[in-house]
């Protein structure tokens, strides 16, 4: 139906082709951005109907996939002439880019091939999009062949194991991988070669419930005759040695680190060997005497084992490895965008403070590590101490970020790398199981060592996901604001969404499904999401509560996991599923969102609750957290009942809805004075959140809006809102007519305002609207990050239409807002890259849009007069328009 409907639209808009088309293009398209699993060329995938997708590029007006067809098969040849042993669809009529594999029951550790025909608008075949591959890994647990070993140590033991194995290739190989499950952390090297780049794997999960693999292709790194696999484990989440208020020093799964890995090689005769973990592997201790993900780094270069990896190294000094239970019964494949030094930051000044210290500035906010390059005598000792301020004598001041830790002694400095020399020469140093959240690195050294602005680099660490949008406008403070928000962003992404990279690491619900949208506008991160969705339905209790922080070794089911933060479990799947068109994160998650909705609903009956932290950090006003929370119980009810119509569950939608109405009339009825258009106290955040997640009657929107207005100016056009608030004042302005109001927050410089941190030299987002605040001061929160969203909704009008997902079809509604001169926004969305773009001249408005092929737009420019090549057209809109590019002058 709906594509009937989207086909129809289609249509009228090429009847109606009144529109001034730019760059008109000729030539046909081609199917391009193939993904598996969302995943370009995958392997390691466990899905049994893994999701393919592609993209049509073509820039013709009206361009669009009337049908597609897709071959899938294990022989390449086969595969490229339209033959196929494993799936082959007919000429499917439809313009979908998102199916799932449907053929014969996929075979492990197979390589499949496939790609796309596509016909277009005048039902033309286009040429075939090229080949793409997916591979898949175990797919059942019953295929691993290798036992989990370790060395015989306990939990209180610092320095991190090696292991070494080594062992013969008598044929010619054909192809070669690893598979690698940990609890805990790693790295493998095969003959001395690190295999990989990724950093931090596998990523952090509950690991007792779910523990990931990573499948690397290591043809390259084999060879004839004898071999050496190495694995170095650190201890990660797995074994916590640091002491915070979180206890994840006594989670349940704590273990000294673990694996189980099968290399699996198959010669060119076809047959196949692996060779596995198992008894015969050796181990030792090796140089890295200290690792904590939560706190730094301890290396001493003296207890190096050059060679260790490679096959000529003699290990009869190592010990016999042992068995070990496998740390849960769940082992399934990390199919996601793993970890990464993704920038490497030059040093931009240091300073010396006196002969054996120097402070580094790296001039900006990361999350990540350092690197020294050093010469000195064996036995001295570097400390790298790193933070996000200096104090007023030019020492990094850690006091804004170390409170929460507890030290039970001082060999466990917090975010302090300990670089220990052995003397040979120039030695590099950077931590392989730790990141932190710095800009400044203060270095000491216990003998004299001469250092300068290259002895140090930083590297950005975050998860690797593209970045798929752009701002840019003629305001330098919004752009500013624009990449902090974005650097706060990955900053705070590491396998699961954090709230900051040094204080806590903690995957604090709350922060992330306020982030989710400003992620989501600006990165690929769909396969972060979906991973820590598992994550949340390993956590929830069978009776539906969520705990505050995911994963968690327990902390955060008795505090701060209301609604207002767990709300996650809804919003993130209903995110994914209006960017992407992908309603599976929602399928996997519906039973877990009901049973959250339903535990509410046990709990409060009369549809308000009071569960739930509120307005957290506000500026001053503190709104009732029954409001907010109750406001996020609907939000959850009502995206459950959106959820069971489209997954068909006719009965859930009306139980939900009727739910859904009866919380938000109770929200009206306690909160909302009806005759003058109020909430509560008329506070910004009382006001902005019914607007924002649609609470407010239809015939009061105005009202309200209207006393938000007023609100704002009475607070001199500033914020007087915690991070709920923020989420929803500036779209709550600008959705209902405000949209200068909205600006004019959105791009004050003066206290409180993001702007206000721009200026005094931020270069990510604030816990505090306060810079001077006593508490709750990380410099590195993505908590009040949807300024980053609302840039793409409210000025450049970029928005999802929850009929027609994944931007399908394009709702388009931009503000040009008093005071800017212009603005461009772009996002690379499932169809391809939509363009909003405006620039205020002498006459009026130029606007500008570009609609990706196979994806139409709903267009609604402000009430003037419209012009569309020199043509005046009536109203404002909203005009249906097919793909292309557009400019419109309005005046
Ligand atoms: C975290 C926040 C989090 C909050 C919940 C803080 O310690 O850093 O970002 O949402 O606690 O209360």
């Amino acid at each position: 139906m709906k594509l009937l409907l989207c086909e129809r639209r289609l249509y009228m808009a090429l009847l109606f082709n009144f529109f001034v088309i730019t760059g008109f293009a000729d030539t046909p398209g081609k199917a391009t951005g193939l993904q598996c699993e969302h995943l370009v060329n995958p392997i390691g995938i466990d899905a049994k109907h893994p999701r393919l997708s592609w993209l049509l590029m073509d820039e013709r007006h009206g361009a669009a996939q009337t049908a597609y067809q897709l071959i899938v098969g294990t022989d390449s040849v086969g595969v490229i002439n339209g033959k196929s042993d494993s799936w082959q669809t007919t000429k499917v009529v439809s313009s979908v880019n998102l199916v799932s594999y449907q053929g014969k029951p996929l075979q492990p550790f197979t390589k499949y091939y496939w790609r796309v025909l596509l016909w277009d608008q005048a039902g033309k075949k286009l040429t075939s999009s090229a080949i793409a591959s997916f591979e898949t890994g175990m797919m059942d647990m019953r295929n691993w062949k290798g036992s989990w070993i370790s060395d015989n140590k306990g939990i209180a033991v610092n320095p991190a194991p090696y292991f070494r194995h080594t062992f013969k290739v008598a044929r010619q190989i054909r192809s070669a991988r690893a598979y690698i499950a940990v609890a805990g952390l790693y790295e493998l090297y095969i003959n001395g070669q690190k295999i990989g780049n990724h950093r931090l794997d596998p990523m952090y999960t509950r690991f007792d419930r779910r523990t990931l693999y990573v499948a690397y292709d290591v043809t390259a790194q084999l060879q004839s005759g004898k071999n050496a696999i190495g694995v170095l484990l650190g201890n990660g989440w797995y074994n916590h040695q640091s002491t915070a208020v979180w206890y994840f020093h006594q989670a349940p799964w704590r273990g000294r680190p673990t694996f189980c890995m099968d290399l699996r090689i198959t010669y060119t005769d076809g047959s196949v060997e692996t060779i596995t973990s198992n008894t015969q592997w050796k181990t030792s201790l090796s140089p890295v005497v200290f690792n904590s993900i939560y706190t730094a780094e301890h290396y001493d270069a003296r207890k190096e084992q050059p060679g260790w990896n490679t096959p000529s190294f003699i290990d009869t000094a190592w010990k016999q490895v042992i068995n070990r239970s496998a740390p849960s019964q769940n082992i399934v494949a990390q199919s996601l965008q793993p970890i990464r030094n993704v920038e490497e930051i030059a040093a931009k000044s240091v300073t010396k403070i006196d002969n054996n210290l120097w402070v580094f500035d790296i001039g900006r906010n990361i999350s990540g590590v350092s690197k020294i390059t050093v010469k000195g005598d064996s036995g001295t000792v570097i400390r790298l101490k790193h933070a996000e301020r200096l104090n007023k004598n030019g020492h990094v001041d850690q006091s804004n970020i170390d409170l929460h830790y507890r030290p039970t002694d001082d060999k466990d400095p917090f975010q302090t790398d300990i670089f220990i020399l052995n003397g040979k020469g120039e030695e590099v140093f950077m931590p392989k199981f730790n990141y932190k959240g710095f800009q400044y690195v203060e270095v000491s050294s216990s003998k004299p060592v001469e250092l300068n602005k290259e002895s140090l680099k930083a590297y950005f660490m975050h998860s690797d996901v593209a970045p798929i949008g752009t701002i840019n406008s003629s305001n330098k403070t919004i752009n500013q604001i624009w990449s902090a928000t974005n650097n706060s962003y990955l900053s705070n992404l590491f396998g699961y969404p954090t709230d900051c990279p040094q204080r806590e690491k903690n995957g604090w619900t709350g922060d992330a499904h306020i982030a989710s949208e400003t992620g989501l506008y600006n990165f690929d991160a769909i396969t972060i999401y979906e991973k820590w969705l598992a994550d949340h339905r390993d956590e929830q209790q069978p009776n539906g509560v969520l705990p505050s922080i995911i994963p968690t070794d327990g902390w955060g089911y008795e505090w701060g996991n209301g609604p207002d933060w767990t709300s996650t479990i809804a919003i993130i799947p209903w995110n994914i599923y209006l960017f992407y068109g992908d309603s599976k994160l929602l399928a996997d998650s519906y039973t877990s969102i009901e049973k959250y909705v339903n535990h509410i609903d046990e709990l409060y009956p009369s549809g308000l609750t009071t569960w739930g932290l509120g307005d957290w950090v506000p500026v001053k006003s503190v709104s009732p957290v029954e409001l907010t929370s109750s406001v996020y119980y609907y939000t959850d009810a009502s995206i459950l009942a959106k959820a069971a119509k489209i997954l068909g569950k006719q009965a859930d939608f009306v139980k939900y809805s009727a739910l859904a109405n009866k919380i938000k009339n109770a929200i009206n009825i306690k909160y909302l004075n009806t005759q003058t258009g109020i909430y509560g106290k008329g506070l910004q955040t009382e006001l902005s959140v019914p607007l924002y997640w649609d609470v407010v009657p239809q015939n009061l929107k105005s009202k309200v809006a209207a006393n938000l207005a007023q609100r704002v100016a009475a607070d001199n056009y500033h914020l007087d809102v915690g991070i709920l608030g923020a989420k929803a004042i500036l779209s709550a302005l600008s959705d209902n007519g405000y949209s200068d109001v909205a600006y004019k927050i959105a791009s004050q410089e003066t206290f409180p305002s993001w702007g206000w941190w721009m200026v005094n030299g931020a270069t990510t987002l604030y816990e505090n609207w306060k810079i001077d605040a006593k508490s709750d001061i990380s410099l590195n929160h993505i908590m009040f990050g949807e300024i980053g969203a609302w840039l793409y909704k409210g000025i450049a009008g970029i928005h999802t239409d929850p009929d027609h997902p994944g931007f399908k079809n394009i709702l388009l509604q931009p503000h040009f807002v008093a005071g800017l001169n212009e603005f461009m926004a772009t996002h690379d969305g499932p169809y391809g890259k939509i363009i909003s773009s405006w620039q205020r001249n002498d006459h009026g408005i130029t606007y500008r849009v570009t609609i990706p092929a196979n994806s139409t737009a709903t267009i609604t420019l402000p009430a003037g007069k419209t012009y569309l090549g020199g043509k005046l057209i009536t109203g404002s809109g909203p005009y249906q328009t097919a793909a292309g590019s557009y400019i419109f002058e309005v005046k």
